[in-house]
């Protein structure tokens, strides 16, 4: 299902005729994501983005997560996920990118709040994490931005090319979500 942000700004779950645009992005912002995605080398071609949607539909399929298309103006610039739906604990966890010259608009905070919301109102569940490297200012920012509680630190969670950072752990629940 399409979420609508604002007047300019939608999320579309993402298709296979995504892809070629999708990649176009990536490729175009490699620097700018490389930084904190593990996966930008890995991304060589329109293909590796088709793989990326068809896992993203079958999650879709299977109740277990997806991922959106952010989409500004009519124009593809970043995406937004849920990495998994965990029914039994009812709780999801949230990712995104956008590119580089669009940031700095808080795009990506109305962006993620509206996942939240449909998160808690619509899917019912009760607990949303979004985890960080600790370096990433940008990132922790959206989490601190939207009421989010600090949990925990968690050493080595990813690896980024030649080295790991660590991931800050943020959490909301239900009953602290303000609607905006
Ligand atoms: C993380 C990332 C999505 C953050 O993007 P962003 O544009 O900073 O996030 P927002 O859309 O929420 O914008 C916030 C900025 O817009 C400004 N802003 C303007 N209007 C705003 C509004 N109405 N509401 C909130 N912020 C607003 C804020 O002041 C802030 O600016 P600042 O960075 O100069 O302090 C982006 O940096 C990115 O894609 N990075 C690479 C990939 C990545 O790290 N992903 C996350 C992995 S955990």
């Amino acid at each position: 299902m399409d979420l609508i942000v604002n007047k300019n700004v939608k999320l579309k779950e993402v298709e296979m005729e995504d892809a070629p645009s999708l990649y176009a992005l990536i490729h175009a912002n490699r620097g700018h994501l490389r930084r904190f995605l593990g996966w930008i080398d890995a991304t060589e071609g329109t293909a590796d983005i088709e793989m990326f949607i068809a896992g993203s539909r079958q999650r879709r399929m299977m109740q277990n997560g997806t991922d959106y298309g952010l989409w500004y103006k009519g124009r593809i610039i970043g995406v937004v996920g849920l990495h998994y739906m965990d029914w039994i604990n009812h709780c999801t966890s949230i990712g995104y990118w956008i590119i580089e010259n669009m940031q700095g608009k808080g795009i990506m905070t109305a962006a993620v709040s509206r996942l939240i919301r449909y998160v808690f109102d619509e899917l019912g569940l009760n607990r949303v994490e979004i985890r960080c490297a600790v370096e990433n200012e940008k990132s922790r920012a959206i989490p601190e931005r939207l009421g989010f509680t600090r949990e925990g630190q968690i050493r080595q969670g990813e690896w980024l090319y030649d080295h790991y950072v660590d991931h800050i752990v943020y959490g909301l629940l239900k009953n602290e979500w303000r609607r905006a």
